[in-house]
């Protein structure tokens, strides 16, 4: 845009005035739903209670009385010893983990589907990092008995909560912390009968909670619990915490995102296990509206039951049909991916917006298997996206069990160059690399690229799979395209 030409356009808040305008359902985060979930009074007074520490107020970063309670409130409602509230996403309460229980030079075992919040950290903090995926984290805890602490991540963004329970007795045996980013489960310790149990009640010391993804919080308000085991055996890491945090936040952190963290656990505490019951209710009602092969192409209720994940695909539907049919009814998904498609159910979801939704896949499904020559294509495109997925799994196991220094590609980044994929061969990548969402490095700083991972990435890339950090350069003259990541020189 050439300097100059600024006649007071806003073009942010124009494409946000499309987000209020349309008659949308919201099935995605954050998990207030256009406000829905706030008290009356928030929602009239939200952009007059934007404000930080002054004389009328307390200090988040050094707790006086209010922040103080809320905070004590939090911890005995969510189980744990401490609770830090955070209003710069749940990405700095991993930086603040990592700070806290890990020193430079120091290894960590980390969940290979941890968010690219952790490489991060590592990247920043000297910290080095050796991944599996969780099956296999045990075996990791034995080879490497004196990591730092163990990093989990669950559930994941599908909903799916992995038994961690052996993980943390044998971490807990070898004294090791294990930090749980349980992002996407801040709501599991309200309803204990109808959730996968939480973190804390499964013995994690740590325990990270992004609440706007899921409880009635705006946008970047997170938490950060430490438990009460941890508390009694380690004391000094209140304190610990506490600065790592300041230090990793901001100076000016907003008061407005606090309160309705604070909305949100009072809400819980009381109306928790109701709302949880009722929209699971609902859930299990718009199951019984769908014929039954959609219905068995779900895979709610094998985790976290708020959490809608669909497979079209198995019943030969075209996943892409599917997601713009839903968009032009103004039922908006989490996210998809190659073959599913992510919905979270929210507790101001309606018995309407779950008619709507059982309505728009039931008329897909119905046009979809009128056409016989249709059906014998999505099934052999399904095929191919199952095969690419398993790539991307393939790709992310590559990097599994081989410890990493990510921070000596952060220092010796001017040692680096842009190279061609294709070229690559036997090259150290020196930056990460990750498809979002759900925001998984595939690829990690000092990871050596070797032929077959050529061909899985340009395999990917081939079918219009975007990598963050492989960038693609449009040539007129060629069928093939460019495309370059940055390896060390
Ligand atoms: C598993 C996981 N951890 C951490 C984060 C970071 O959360 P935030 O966006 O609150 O910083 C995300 C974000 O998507 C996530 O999926």
């Amino acid at each position: 845009m050439p300097t100059g030409s600024d006649n007071g356009q806003t073009p942010i808040i124009d494409m946000l005035k499309k987000c209020i305008s349309a008659e949308t359902i919201s099935f995605h985060m954050p998990g207030h739903t256009n406000s829905l979930g706030f008290s009356d009074w928030l929602r009239e007074n939200a952009l007059k209670i934007d404000t930080t520490e002054f004389s009328l107020t307390d200090d988040l970063n050094d707790p006086g009385e209010a922040f103080r309670t809320a905070s004590c409130l939090a911890a005995e409602t969510f189980g744990a010893g401490m609770t830090f509230f955070i209003t710069t996403g749940a990405s700095i309460a991993v930086h603040a983990s990592l700070i806290s229980l890990a020193s430079p030079g120091d290894i960590i075992i980390a969940d290979r589907k941890s968010h690219s919040s952790l490489l991060n950290a590592c990247r920043l903090y000297g910290i080095k990092v050796v991944f599996a995926f969780i099956p296999d984290i045990p075996e990791l805890i034995n080879e490497y008995p004196d990591a730092a602490l163990v990093f989990v991540t669950r559930p994941d963004y599908y909903g799916k909560a992995d038994d961690i329970s052996n993980i943390i007795h044998m971490s807990e045996s070898r004294g090791m912390p294990v930090v749980v980013d349980e992002s996407h489960g801040s709501h599991f310790c309200f309803a204990p009968a109808l959730m996968p149990s939480s973190a804390l009640s499964e013995g994690a010391h740590v325990v990270i909670h992004s609440a706007h993804k899921t409880l009635p919080v705006l946008t970047q308000g997170a938490m950060l619990h430490i438990s009460k085991g941890f508390l009694r055996k380690k004391p000094e890491s209140a304190k610990i915490f506490a600065g790592a945090l300041k230090a990793v936040s901001t100076t000016s952190p907003s008061f407005l995102i606090a309160a309705t963290l604070d909305h949100a656990r009072a809400l819980m505490s009381t109306k928790g296990n109701s709302l949880i019951s009722n929209s699971t209710e609902m859930i299990r009602a718009f199951h019984s509206m769908l014929p039954e092969n959609i219905r068995n192409c779900l895979s709610s209720f094998q985790g976290d039951p708020m959490r809608i994940c669909i497979t079209p695909g198995a019943v030969s539907v075209d996943i892409t049909y599917m997601v713009e049919r839903l968009n032009s009814e103004g039922i908006y998904p989490e996210f998809y991916d190659l073959t599913d498609i992510v919905l979270i159910c929210k507790f101001n979801n309606t018995e309407d917006d779950f008619r709507k939704l059982a309505g728009v896949l039931t008329e897909v499904y119905e046009e979809s298997m009128s056409d016989k020559e249709q059906i014998e294509r999505n099934f052999v495109d399904f095929s191919r996206r199952v095969h690419l997925k398993d790539k991307i799994i393939e790709i992310l196991n590559v990097s599994c069990r081989i410890p990493f220094s990510p921070s000596e590609s952060h220092f010796k980044s001017d040692g680096a160059e842009s190279i061609e994929l294709k070229l690559s061969e036997n090259r150290v990548i020196s930056e990460p690399c990750a498809i979002y969402p759900p925001g998984i490095p595939l690829l990690i700083p000092g990871q050596i690229i070797d032929r077959n991972l050529i061909s899985m990435l340009t395999d990917l890339l081939s079918e219009g799979i975007r990598i963050n950090g492989i960038t693609e350069t449009s040539c007129r003259s060629s069928a093939e395209i460019p495309r370059f990541l940055s390896v060390f020189i």
